[in-house]
């Protein structure tokens, strides 16, 4: 099909409020908008104003009404704890009104904030749309985050309420959940009332009498009692959720997804972006405590009437590099969306594809990839192996969709290695200095997207406007500063090169160096240090720690860098994969003290550079790069 493509996005500039009210056609809702886009509200507006309706019931009620009570809409594929379940739409319907008649009896309403730390179950998406059914603001904390970290975003959601499990299962090994959550409890000041514990039979957890719950056991009561919980009516323009990410600091930043727009946007990019019809399985194989998660796992598939898997397991290890092409052909996945680090990984265990083979992936039509820079080495691979166009795009945890991307139900436009091509109607790209002025095309620069931003992308931070506007805003005044770096070709393709920011982004996590930054230096014996992300072949950046030690400390250097690995992993988590730390005698900084992090990185790399002409001392340069070939850590 010859691409239609430059024919929506230019109806959806000429008229943005027609193109967003003719997609909203495919919502329910309980009464109308007063504007489509109401611009007086908001820090650049707020789509679908005075509207009212419910996220569940646009995901689950109205297909059991409408014929799809009987269709599978989760598919529970866990090869770590060997469970493959089928949820009919009808099965999720009644046990979403059974746990949110729990947490109706444990005071949640509309407006309330309710935590959920949970592995890849399908509770945790009865949990999220059980909160979106009474209009209870979820925040899903990704399980490879620590204690301190969920006592943070407890502290600035303030939650009534926690769901958990008693575990998670990480390829072979069995984590426990519940400590953290209980350290997490003790950390915070904020008080939580209740938690609701999901005990998994690979480890148990000791619940407290008077306040946490064991799932399964208020879920039969409930379950007994068939009570019905009605959905709840909601303003388009109030949050659905809140979904924490890394910022500049090691304070997180907490994304508000509001309601209308959010469906309106997903829906829409089911079909044009994913080229994806109702009744067809979409497999995001990502975790719930991601946006890709939350938005390609639950949100859109459950909206577009489609059956959605939910994978619990890792492309390689469980129990084999074949598993994904295992899923693909078991379920007949019509389209498989993952970060390339999940191929890079399938291609380094079995670079010739030979599990392939096993498997008759005749169903799926396209490989989408997100969430770091999807290599031309890998994509090319993927096209090899699967014989199906294989998609880059681009967006991130702010926008809650693709910004740029290649769509297939619109017709796929010309693929072009490294590039995610395209900007989605929505988004007005432009490429432009540091002061605000546009570059020519080729030309390297900040991507900045044209206010407003479409529906589905976040209206503000959590209770943290100001930050919001200073982070986002303010930069580049009229103009949201996505804080990546890239430029478009003569033909309108977008290149994603780096972030402007601290973010590095590992294993297609999003990680702050600043916030790693924070945790070595709060070691008694660190004087100064600095965290880069360098380039990994699997994981496309790992961080790596330079640390200064203080004059006079007893210990070894070996010692201290145990120490603060130790450290990072306790505080932040181990997705944040910080392994490699460097003891430096000193810094390379510029002669105002700026760390020079990006020649180190560069170092790091070994890459070829010019050393800035502000840096101190220039023979530093080979003192980090003698440090990190004889560094063992
Ligand atoms: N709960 C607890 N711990 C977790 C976790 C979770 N949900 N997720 C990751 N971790 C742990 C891992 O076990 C690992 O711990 P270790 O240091 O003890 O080995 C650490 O965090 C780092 O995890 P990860 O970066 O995922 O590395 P890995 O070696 O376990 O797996 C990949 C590497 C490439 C296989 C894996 O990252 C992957 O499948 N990624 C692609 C899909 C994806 O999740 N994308 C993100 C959003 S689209
Ligand atoms: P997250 O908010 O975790 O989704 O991370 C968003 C960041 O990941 C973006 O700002 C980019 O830096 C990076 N990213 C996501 N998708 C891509 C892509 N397709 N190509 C390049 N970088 C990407």
């Amino acid at each position: 099909m010859a691409s239609i493509y430059s024919a929506v996005y230019a109806a959806w500039k000429q008229a943005p409020q027609t193109f967003w009210a003719g997609a909203a056609a495919d919502i329910d809702w309980f009464t109308p908008w007063e504007s489509v886009f109401d611009s007086a509200h908001g820090a650049y507006g707020r789509w679908f104003a005075g509207a009212t309706t419910n996220t569940c019931w646009n995901a689950v009620d109205r297909h059991v009404l409408r014929g799809r009570a009987e269709q599978t809409a989760i598919i529970y594929d866990s090869p770590v704890t060997g469970t493959l379940e089928h949820w009919s739409y009808a099965r999720l319907q009644s046990e979403i009104e059974a746990f949110a008649a729990c947490l109706l009896d444990r005071g949640i309403s509309k407006g309330d904030r309710v935590i959920l730390y949970m592995p890849m179950v399908p509770q945790a998406i009865v949990a999220m749309l059980a909160c979106a059914r009474l209009g209870a603001i979820h925040s899903v904390v990704f399980g490879g985050f620590a204690a301190k970290e969920l006592a943070t975003r407890i502290n600035d959601s303030t939650p009534k309420l926690i769901v958990s499990a008693s575990c998670g299962i990480e390829g072979s090994k069995v984590v426990a959940c519940k400590p953290l959550l209980d350290g997490a409890l003790a950390l915070a000041h904020h008080k939580v009332a209740h938690c609701i514990v999901l005990q998994r039979p690979q480890a148990s957890a000791t619940l407290l009498a008077d306040r946490d719950d064991d799932y399964e056991q208020i879920m039969s009561k409930a379950r007994l009692k068939k009570r019905s919980v009605p959905c709840v009516a909601v303003a388009a323009t109030d949050p659905s959720y809140i979904l924490y990410t890394s910022g500049t600091t090691g304070q997180p930043k907490g994304v508000v997804r509001d309601t209308g727009g959010h469906m309106v946007a997903l829906k829409w990019s089911m079909k044009a972006l994913y080229g994806i019809e109702p009744g067809e399985v979409f497999w995001a194989a990502s975790d719930v405590g991601w946006v890709v998660g939350h938005s390609y796992i639950v949100y859109a598939p459950l909206l577009h009437g489609c059956t959605t898997v939910l994978f619990e397991g890792k492309p390689v290890g469980t129990p084999d590099p074949g598993t994904f092409w295992r899923v693909i052909d078991d379920h007949q996945v019509a389209a498989l969306f993952t970060a390339p680090t999940a191929f890079r990984a399938i291609k380094k265990e079995d670079p010739s594809g030979s599990f392939r083979d096993k498997y008759r992936l005749s169903a799926l039509r396209a490989l989408f990839l997100a969430g770091e820079r999807a290599d031309p080495d890998t994509i090319r691979w993927a096209e090899d192996l699967l014989k199906v166009p294989v998609i880059d795009h681009w967006w991130q945890t702010e926008t809650g969709w693709a910004i740029v991307g290649n769509p297939m139900g619109l017709g796929l436009l010309p693929v072009k290695h490294g590039s995610p091509t395209v900007p989605m109607p929505g988004y007005a790209l432009e490429i432009v200095d540091d002061g605000g002025a546009p570059v020519a095309a080729g030309q390297l620069g900040n991507v900045v997207v044209k206010l407003p931003l479409p529906p589905g992308s976040f209206p503000t931070l959590w209770q943290a406007e100001e930050r919001f506007k200073s982070a986002y805003l303010t930069d580049f005044p009229g103009y949201y500063k996505t804080a990546d770096a890239g430029y478009v070709d003569e033909d309108g393709y977008l290149y994603i090169m780096a972030r402007t920011d601290d973010i590095i982004n590992v294993a297609g996590h999003r990680l702050s160096t600043g916030g790693m930054e924070e945790v070595l230096s709060s070691h008694p014996d660190v004087a100064e240090c600095a965290v880069i992300g360098m380039a990994d072949q699997l994981k496309g950046q790992v961080p790596c720690g330079f640390i200064v030690l203080k004059s006079g400390v007893s210990k070894s250097s070996r010692e201290i860098e145990d120490e603060v690995v130790a450290l990072v992993r306790e505080r932040i988590g181990p997705v944040a994969a910080f392994k490699r730390v460097v003891t430096v005698a000193r810094l390379p900084k510029t002669r105002s003290g700026k760390i020079l992090r990006s020649t180190m990185t560069k170092i790091a790399d070994n890459v070829p550079f010019e050393p800035p002409a502000t840096i101190d001392d220039p023979a530093i340069i080979d003192e980090i790069s003698a440090a990190l070939n004889a560094s063992t850590r």
